[in-house]
């Protein structure tokens, strides 16, 4: 089997990468990403001698590097976006040049070589959010997404069904909930609060701190792709998720107990602009179809996650400083 991966040297692509060229000996994998400011080939330092693991450094809505790689692949599984909603709240062009434009290139390249197998990497922020009492979101729950971030994945998610509808092109989904682990960018909560307390800074906690969302570890999200890849219905969507909902605050009072400081560290900042309240996932479907269950509790994943920020200091210093453009930089667009 060999996969198009793209978004590969962001968090959980990367993840993804690692753990499928160790689990399947005979797999064959291409990266295509475009190293925009959240890729970091550097994360990939583990495979890069590896003969089954080909970098590309590209951009996903370029129709000549996407065509000449799907030809030579059997399957394309989707991560590459922008996906900060802080990002998409400032300015939200590239989200829709990557998420839709990008998403579009891909699937019309694999239509026109022969329909090629298709996973698309998506989010629980489609479905909008929900108040205290309502009931997680679940594959018939409608679209609602209420930043430009998830407008523009929600926009992704129909057009992949509309070539599996239109074109019979073999796709599957995965609607997944706030993922957190090893590699993930020093911008999004988990790692920004532990890397900043590493640094003695405070960390800024938005509005009243009590916004939920549905933690996952990259690990079992990972685990939920490759089930989905090699068993999923075609045609289908699968909700992801741990069932392991925090608020923001519980999230920053866990951080400081495992690195043993105060809540004197914690900001109260202006809150995020429509910042949605509450994510949860019910997985039902996967789990009684697919036969995935989550493997890692949230006490233990923070707990790793936490020790392994400690133990990789150079890894995110390299990113807040900017040193990792400069390895970055030394791989020239195109195939
Ligand atoms: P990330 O920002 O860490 O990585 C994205 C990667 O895509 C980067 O390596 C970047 O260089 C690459 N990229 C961006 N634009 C590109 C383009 N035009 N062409 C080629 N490559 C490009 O993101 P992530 O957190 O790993 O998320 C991966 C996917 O999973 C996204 O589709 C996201 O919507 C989805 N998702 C993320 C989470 C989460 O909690 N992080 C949860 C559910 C779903
Ligand atoms: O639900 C899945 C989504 O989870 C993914 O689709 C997105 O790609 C991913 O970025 C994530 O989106 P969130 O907006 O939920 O993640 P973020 O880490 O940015 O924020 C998590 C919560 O923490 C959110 O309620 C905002 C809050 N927050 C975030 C930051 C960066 C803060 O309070 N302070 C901060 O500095």
């Amino acid at each position: 089997m060999k996969l198009l991966v793209t978004g590969g040297s962001g968090f959980i692509g990367s993840n993804f990468i690692h753990m499928m060229l160790h689990r399947y000996p005979h797999y064959e994998i291409i990266n295509l990403d475009l190293l925009t400011y959240a890729g970091n080939e550097a994360t990939n330092e583990c495979v890069r001698n590896n003969p089954r693991y080909t970098f590309v450094r590209g951009d996903i809505c370029n129709p000549t590097i996407v065509d000449e790689l799907v030809s030579k692949v059997d399957a394309i599984v989707h991560f590459a976006a922008e996906s900060h909603v802080d990002n998409s709240i400032k300015n939200s062009l590239s989200f829709v040049m990557t998420n839709v434009m990008g998403t579009h290139t891909l699937l019309e390249a694999a239509r026109r070589h022969g329909n090629k197998r298709f996973h698309h990497i998506s989010t629980d922020e489609v479905y909008g959010h929900l108040h205290h009492d309502e009931d997680p979101f679940h594959e018939h729950t409608p679209h609602r997404p209420r930043s430009p971030y998830s407008a523009s994945k929600a926009s992704s998610d129909h057009l992949v069904m509309s070539y599996f509808h239109t074109h019979g092109l073999p796709v599957t989904i995965s609607n997944c909930s706030n993922n957190y682990g090893r590699f993930q960018f020093p911008e999004k909560l988990i790692p920004l609060f532990v890397t900043n307390l590493l640094e003695g800074k405070k960390v800024p906690l938005y509005g009243d701190g009590l916004n939920v969302r549905d933690w996952i570890h990259v690990d079992d999200h990972n685990n939920a792709v490759d089930k989905i890849l090699h068993h999923g219905q075609i045609g289908h969507t699968y909700c992801v998720g741990a069932s392991s909902e925090k608020t923001n605050k519980e999230i920053t009072y866990k951080i400081l107990e495992l690195m043993n400081l105060g809540e004197d560290r914690i900001e109260f900042v202006e809150d995020r602009k429509g910042h949605d309240r509450r994510y949860a996932i019910n997985s039902g479907k996967i789990q009684s179809e697919l036969l995935w269950t989550p493997q890692i509790s949230f006490d233990e994943g923070i707990t790793q996650t936490v020790e392994w920020y400690i133990a990789n200091a150079q890894w995110w210093k390299n990113i807040k400083s900017g040193e990792y453009k400069k390895s970055n930089d030394t791989y020239a667009t195109g195939v």
